[in-house]
């Protein structure tokens, strides 16, 4: 045991590769005190900073986070040191992203949500009935979303479950927290892309036995209903019933673009609502997360608050699909959850830093149309980033903060990196550090990257 008047710095730790998983680990799962600069949001719309404090880790929880001044008696088996111009903030909770569009990334945006889908969008989700394929792209997607400092991430995979499962596999592997969704659809298409009702509930239910196979506490499945476009009433509650009888997580999307919303009210006449179609279904819990909600109605709000169902925010995305300008401060005032999503490939980036600045210039472009309208501001998407999204996916009690209980989820923010896009030409506080990497910062910037205590980059 030290005491921490030997410090070690962040680059003199020595990090052991578990060779087995990939995982890299701080040899066994010892107790390690960070100490440093700390940033993190317990509410919304506030910031807790503090200049110098003491963060003790254990089996990859969070035992204590004090200002280091008063915890100069704690042993712990490691010490790390942050370095001048390190801070220490919570990992970035990508609630919404495609791992099967990665290949896609960046091009296609000259098409709107229904077109792009066709053209670009599902010849590339059925690819991955080759598991090769879902082989390589997984990897790489799990290796590159790490690197951008997303600790979770709730992912649709395809809709082949076998392969989907690969998705997990790779998670697990590298030590990501992950929600995992095989893909339903149950709408008749002409390139074999869909199922029946019966094979698609028989191969989730598989899907969910598979995941729970891989034993990881880290890694859990989804109920994934694409949208309500590609699934039948049927199918949708049959999907409901699932997650319910699992206490599983449901996620989908809704609202993303007018077209789409003229097309949902014309298959489903009986629902005055787009929203009201996912109610009859019972598809709305407080563990289900609705990606875009763009042009949602007054009153699909009001049932979103009463079921407690969280909103996914995905600005890139709604920007590259031209699908609309998303108002996260009108579904905040209607007391709406909020989380972010890259929506890759809808989005051009896995960063949810990308995101979180994406977020910032929707909300402002709002404001310049909107009287009085106060936008986002930095503090707010990194609530978004990492609470916000917490408890969209009802792991707000395990992530999203540091707090005594909840598992390290961190990632070592350095704005000192040597080539990296921050210059180092003025001093700082710790807050306008942050600030200035949430603006201006990239994945050089995120030096290192923890899930549940494990360092993963
Ligand atoms: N709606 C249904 N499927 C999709 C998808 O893959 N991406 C986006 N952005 N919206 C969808
Ligand atoms: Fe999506």
């Amino acid at each position: 045991m030290m005491t921490w008047n030997k410090f070690l710095s962040v680059e003199d730790v020595q990090i052991s590769k578990d060779l087995s998983s990939g995982v890299c680990s701080s040899s066994m799962m010892e107790t390690v005190l960070f100490v440093g600069p700390v940033v993190h949001t317990k509410k919304e719309g506030m910031i807790e900073i503090l200049d110098e404090a003491a963060v003790l880790i254990k089996d990859g929880k969070i035992m204590s986070v004090g200002e280091a001044s008063s915890s100069l008696d704690v042993k712990a088996d490691k010490i790390i040191h942050l370095q001048d111009g390190q801070l220490l903030i919570p990992g970035f909770i990508d609630c919404h992203i495609h791992a099967v569009q990665l290949p896609n990334l960046g091009i296609g945006y000259d098409r709107c949500l229904m077109e792009w889908l066709e053209k670009y969008t599902f010849p590339l989700e059925r690819k991955y009935s080759d598991v090769e394929f879902a082989n390589r792209v997984y990897d790489t997607v799990v290796e590159q979303t790490l690197n951008a400092g997303t600790t979770t991430a709730c992912y649709f995979a395809s809709l082949y479950g076998k392969s989907s499962v690969i998705l997990a596999e790779k998670a697990s592997k590298y030590g990501q927290r992950a929600f995992i969704g095989k893909v339903n659809m149950n709408a008749p298409r002409d390139d074999g892309y869909c199922e029946t009702t019966e094979e698609s509930l028989q191969a989730t239910t598989e899907f969910i036995n598979d995941i729970s196979n891989i034993d990881n506490p880290l890694i859990k499945p989804v109920v994934t209903p694409r949208f309500a476009l590609s699934c039948d009433m049927d199918l949708m509650k049959g999907l409901a019933k699932l997650a319910e009888d699992k206490n599983l997580l449901i996620q989908t999307h809704v609202s993303e673009n007018l077209a789409e919303i003229e097309i949902c009210k014309k298959m489903y006449p009986e629902c005055s609502t787009y929203v009201s179609v996912y109610e009859e279904a019972g598809l709305l819990t407080k563990k289900t997360v609705l990606a875009h909600g763009v042009h949602l109605e007054d009153s699909e709000l009001e049932i979103l608050k009463n079921r407690k169902t969280s909103i996914i925010h995905c600005p890139t995305s709604n920007t590259c699909l031209r699908s609309g300008l998303c108002d996260v401060k009108r579904l905040k005032s209607k007391g709406i959850n909020v989380g972010l999503g890259t929506d890759v490939a809808g989005g051009h980036s896995v960063s949810i830093l990308d995101v979180m600045r994406s977020a910032l210039q929707v909300s402002t472009h709002l404001a310049f149309f909107k009287k009085g309208y106060e936008p986002l501001n930095y503090i707010d998407v990194f609530y978004l980033a990492t609470l916000g999204g917490a408890k969209a996916l009802a792991i707000e009690d395990q992530v999203g903060s540091f707090e005594p209980g909840k598992q390290f989820d961190a990632l070592i923010i350095d704005t000192n990196k040597p080539n990296g896009p921050l210059n180092n030409l003025s001093e700082w506080t710790i807050e306008e550090q942050l600030q200035r990497f949430i603006y201006s910062g990239d994945d050089r910037n995120i030096s290192q990257v923890f899930v549940a205590g494990h360092q993963v980059k």
